[in-house]
């Protein structure tokens, strides 16, 4: 590994707990009305994690993909966020699940929410990989998470620090 990293989660723990969330969601779902699950994947830190999760799921699914920036400088999070790429379904009456890759400030996901629930989903859910709740801004809280996270900069599994280590099959605490 990098020297610059230290392993905060190993790929056999994390491919456990992607296969013990499917198995959460997929029992969730059954027991409401679904025609089928709109899974949005929210660019691109979520992308890794989405295919594996996808992969789990048994009940029927659509997967989408949206792509946000954060307005102003990215290490100031303002929660105002822009859409650099919407979603290509029609999400009016459907059931909707977001998924991403970590849970901070949890603003983007506040803002994006409520542009999202603005076009009547009948419902909206949020799954994060990570979720790093001692840095929360805002009263946001998942409905599935994976792993609690210290604050701390994580990389891997999708995850980048300045564009790198996305790649990374487990997931790395970048020492200061
Ligand atoms: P939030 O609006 O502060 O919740 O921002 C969440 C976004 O910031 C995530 O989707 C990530 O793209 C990024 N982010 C926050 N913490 C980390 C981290 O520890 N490692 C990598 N990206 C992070
Ligand atoms: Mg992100």
């Amino acid at each position: 590994m990098d020297d610059s990293l230290a392993l905060l989660i190993s790929e056999t723990e994390i491919k456990q707990k992607v296969e013990e969330m499917g198995r959460k969601i997929n029992h969730f779902y059954a027991g409401q009305d679904l025609d089928k699950l709109v899974v949005i994947g929210i660019l691109r830190g979520s992308f890794i994690f989405m295919a594996d999760l996808a992969r789990q799921l048994t009940i029927p699914v659509e997967l989408d993909f949206m792509d946000v920036s954060s307005y102003g400088r990215s290490s100031v999070t303002t929660g105002m966020v822009r859409i650099l790429k919407d979603i290509s379904e029609d999400i009016t009456n459907k059931h909707v699940l977001l998924i991403e890759d970590i849970v901070d400030s949890g603003l983007t996901l506040k803002y994006l929410s409520k542009i999202l629930w603005a076009r009547s989903p009948r419902s909206l859910r949020i799954c994060t990989l990570l979720n790093k709740p001692s840095r929360r801004r805002t009263e946001l809280e998942p409905d599935f998470y994976g792993f609690m996270v210290p604050d701390e900069f994580i990389v891997g599994y999708g995850l980048d620090y300045a564009g790198k280590y996305r790649e990374l099959p487990y997931l790395a605490i970048v020492k200061p």
